[in-house]
């Protein structure tokens, strides 16, 4: 937990009066957004926020945060999780089900800060990459997955039967083993009609990396991008 609090409040160095956030999803953002909220209401900053779920929205507004439309503003910086992040800074995201609109807020952002705890770095991305697919597909997308990797369709907790996504969507769960080339990965499954999205994030999109310890917190730039 320290990690994750840490990571924010460093984070949280960046946000200035004004600006318009692109608001990741999970565990680690909404730690973020609840610090967000202390410094809004002491500082008295007018913070304007896209969210990627309806989690991020609900505590996006809880937190004082003006959530928008991209039709209003584009954000200047998109605050997110992830899973995994590897030694390149590509990241597996979407444990939360979340990845699909998180992906639009990322790209649509000036600048994509990933805040993470050290327990998500990893030399290599390994873990399973979630994929949101429309449920008319499913059979097909399975089988066709089932070629290059082992997907598992994501089942519910308090109710039986898949999780739907916030856009109404199923998530299969898809085992790569260890990922040379994430964007040869992302490719492949993106060519199966059905597949909506991924949640491979390319290094390419990603601008920087905050890693928070026990102690403290560091930020790693992506010079390759
Ligand atoms: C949501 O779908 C995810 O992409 C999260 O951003 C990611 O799973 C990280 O979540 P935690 O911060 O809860 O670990």
């Amino acid at each position: 937990m320290n990690g994750k609090i840490n990571a924010s409040k460093l984070a949280l160095e960046l946000i200035k009066d004004g600006i318009t956030l692109g608001i990741g999803s999970g565990t680690t953002v909404e730690i973020f957004l609840n610090l967000l909220g202390e410094k809004i209401r002491k500082e008295g900053l007018t913070v304007y926020g896209i969210p990627s779920s309806y989690q991020a929205m609900m505590t996006a507004i809880k937190n004082g945060i003006k959530t928008v439309d991209f039709a209003e503003k584009e954000p200047d910086i998109c605050i997110d999780g992830a899973d995994q992040v590897d030694a390149e800074l590509n990241c597996i995201k979407g444990a939360g089900g979340a990845m699909m609109r998180e992906k639009i807020v990322a790209f649509a952002s000036r600048r994509v800060i990933i805040i993470v705890d050290e327990s998500k770095l990893s030399e290599k991305l390994t873990a399973k990459v979630p994929v949101e697919i429309l449920p008319f597909a499913y059979g097909y997308v399975f089988r066709k997955l089932s070629d290059i990797c082992k997907p598992k369709l994501r089942e519910g907790n308090g109710k039986v039967g898949p999780v739907i996504t916030d856009n109404g969507n199923f998530i299969l769960d898809c085992d790569f083993g260890t990922i040379e080339s994430p964007e040869e990965v992302e490719r492949r499954i993106k060519s199966i009609p059905g597949v909506l999205e991924t949640g491979i994030f390319p290094s390419k999109v990603i601008s920087a990396i905050i890693v928070g310890s026990h102690k403290c917190a560091r930020m790693i730039e992506n010079i390759h991008k």
